[in-house]
């Protein structure tokens, strides 16, 4: 293809974003309350387009989280074991700090609907506004576009069962939390 051909780094689609020559990083950001298939699949998928990504798990002074952000860290580490070139850290401050300390030009998000772009679309302007950081947006997976956080701890709180949306480590996690049990 002729575009893959005159674009440099776009050979190898792992160097697609990155500076040529350099190490391409990622963030996929997010409060992670809990990760859940649908964050897993974006991952997995980010994983593949850059040679590295940091989920960065953060504190949404906006919301009070369900988990401890300790907890969040290690049930984000558990699930993506396997990956080797994705690492899990807190994020303590502003994103786009996190991004710079940590050299990473790109943050990664997924998008499943509409409003979920409505909200994004800002924080990925206010992004590259305060530190020149480029958002790119991962289409959902259609059999995960109902998976989210809230859903899922919604669910948990009234006892259904949410071991086909999170991982097993997971699911005991939150209904311990809610002290609920399907
Ligand atoms: O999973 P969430 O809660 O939708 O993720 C929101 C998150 C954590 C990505 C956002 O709140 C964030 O980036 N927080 C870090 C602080 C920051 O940089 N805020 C300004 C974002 S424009």
């Amino acid at each position: 293809m002729v575009f893959r051909n005159t674009v440099p780094g776009f050979r190898n689609p792992s160097k697609a974003w990155s500076t040529l020559g350099g190490v391409s990083v990622a963030v996929f950001p997010g409060s992670f309350d809990p990760i859940t298939l649908g964050h897993l699949d974006i991952v997995r998928r980010g994983a593949t387009l850059f040679d590295s990504v940091i989920i960065g798990v953060a504190r949404n002074a906006a919301k009070k989280a369900l988990l401890e952000l300790d907890d969040r860290l290690r049930l984000a580490r558990l699930a993506v074991a396997d990956l080797p070139n994705v690492t899990v850290e807190a994020i303590p401050g502003l994103l786009v700090d996190f991004c710079r300390e940590r050299e990473a030009s790109t943050i990664v998000k997924g998008l499943r609907s509409g409003s979920d772009l409505d909200d994004e679309v800002p924080m990925a302007a206010m992004n590259r506004h305060l530190g020149g950081v480029e958002t790119v947006f991962v289409p959902a997976s259609g059999a995960l576009l109902h998976v989210a956080s809230t859903l899922v701890r919604d669910v948990a709180r009234y006892g259904g069962d949410i071991s086909d949306l999170v991982t097993p480590e997971v699911a005991t996690a939150v209904y311990a939390a809610l002290g609920t049990r399907p």
